[in-house]
């Protein structure tokens, strides 16, 4: 297998691996140390049928089954979930604009995605690419004074924040309510170690991140404000323009991505990818769990 890292930040391109045919140990530990170093692998031109991207994928750990949202779900195949702007039972699919905010995969729920990886089915003449930036970078080049500032601070998730609109994408929300009932906001710590590597890290996912725990308002809008700027700075990034065929995935605990609208909604160049996701491990905690018990009215005297 030939490694080739795509920038310094992030990325490698593996080529001479065959992801269709099981692979033998040591080969599956020097792909795994890749992505660990690399946290963006790409593998450009492979033939996989859903069985054996599932069962690549299934190397890694669970896979998510879309029950959330089965509507996009390969048929036979629930382990894959197809996002794009193709056509679907006849009308342009749901899944058009997703991840048009920089994020990290399921940041709003309290089991966030391990690995997510697509698989390029059709992509349009131009653009249709995906940003990535690593995390471990956006840390390591805090200052001190700022890292200590950020140490034991915990930040506020929540799903609804991704669908305010944005300069490209504008979501038709109906129903707040009935969002935060499916997820509930959700705190996850701002900076974190990750569980293999050993690094520090902060764990970014811009366009669901509302709030700093026990800053006020203000403080908050401006940490936050900070921290969206540098964490997306150009060096710590990498962006994959797709051929068909590229099978790419990243890990969520160090990378956010950004799905770029760079290329025209034409249904008859449609962008068209295979995602399955890999169930990372239960973390943060609801934050109706922080909510302070208002005190019992009694009686007055
Ligand atoms: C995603 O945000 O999960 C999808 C990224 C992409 O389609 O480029």
């Amino acid at each position: 297998m030939n490694i080739k890292p795509l920038t310094s930040a992030l990325g490698a391109e593996i080529t001479d691996i065959d992801l269709a045919v099981p692979m033998a140990e040591d080969d599956w530990a020097t792909l795994y140390k890749a992505w660990l170093d690399h946290l963006v692998l790409v593998f450009p031109d492979q033939h996989l049928n859903p069985e054996q991207q599932i069962a690549f994928a299934r190397r890694f750990g669970p896979l998510d089954d879309h029950h959330e949202d089965p509507t996009y779900r390969l048929p036979g195949y629930p382990e894959i979930y197809q996002i794009g702007n193709f056509i679907h039972n006849g009308e342009m699919a749901k899944t058009k604009d997703t991840g048009r905010k920089w994020h990290s995969d399921h940041s709003y729920t309290t089991r966030p995605t391990l690995i997510s990886m697509l698989y390029c089915k059709k992509i349009p003449p131009v653009g249709g690419s995906t940003m990535f930036s690593s995390t471990y970078m956006a840390y390591d080049t805090l200052s001190e004074k700022m890292k200590s500032m950020l140490e034991g601070l915990e930040v506020v998730h929540d799903f609804r924040n991704f669908l305010s609109p944005s300069f490209f994408w504008k979501p038709k929300v109906k129903d707040f309510s009935s969002i935060k009932e499916r997820f509930p906001p959700v705190v996850h710590p701002l900076v974190r170690t990750h569980p293999e590597t050993g690094k520090k890290v902060l764990y970014m996912s811009e366009g669901n991140m509302s709030s700093i725990v026990d800053l006020t308002d203000d403080e908050s809008r401006c940490l936050l404000d900070f921290l969206f700027m540098h964490a997306k700075r150009p060096e710590f990034t990498y962006r994959h323009f797709y051929k068909v065929n590229d099978l790419v995935f990243w890990d969520n605990r160090c990378v956010q991505h950004y799905a770029t609208a760079d290329y025209s909604h034409d249904a008859n160049n449609p962008r068209h990818m295979f995602r399955l996701t890999v169930l990372g491990q239960r973390s943060g905690r609801l934050l109706e769990d922080l909510r302070i018990v208002e005190p019992v009215q009694t009686a007055a005297s």
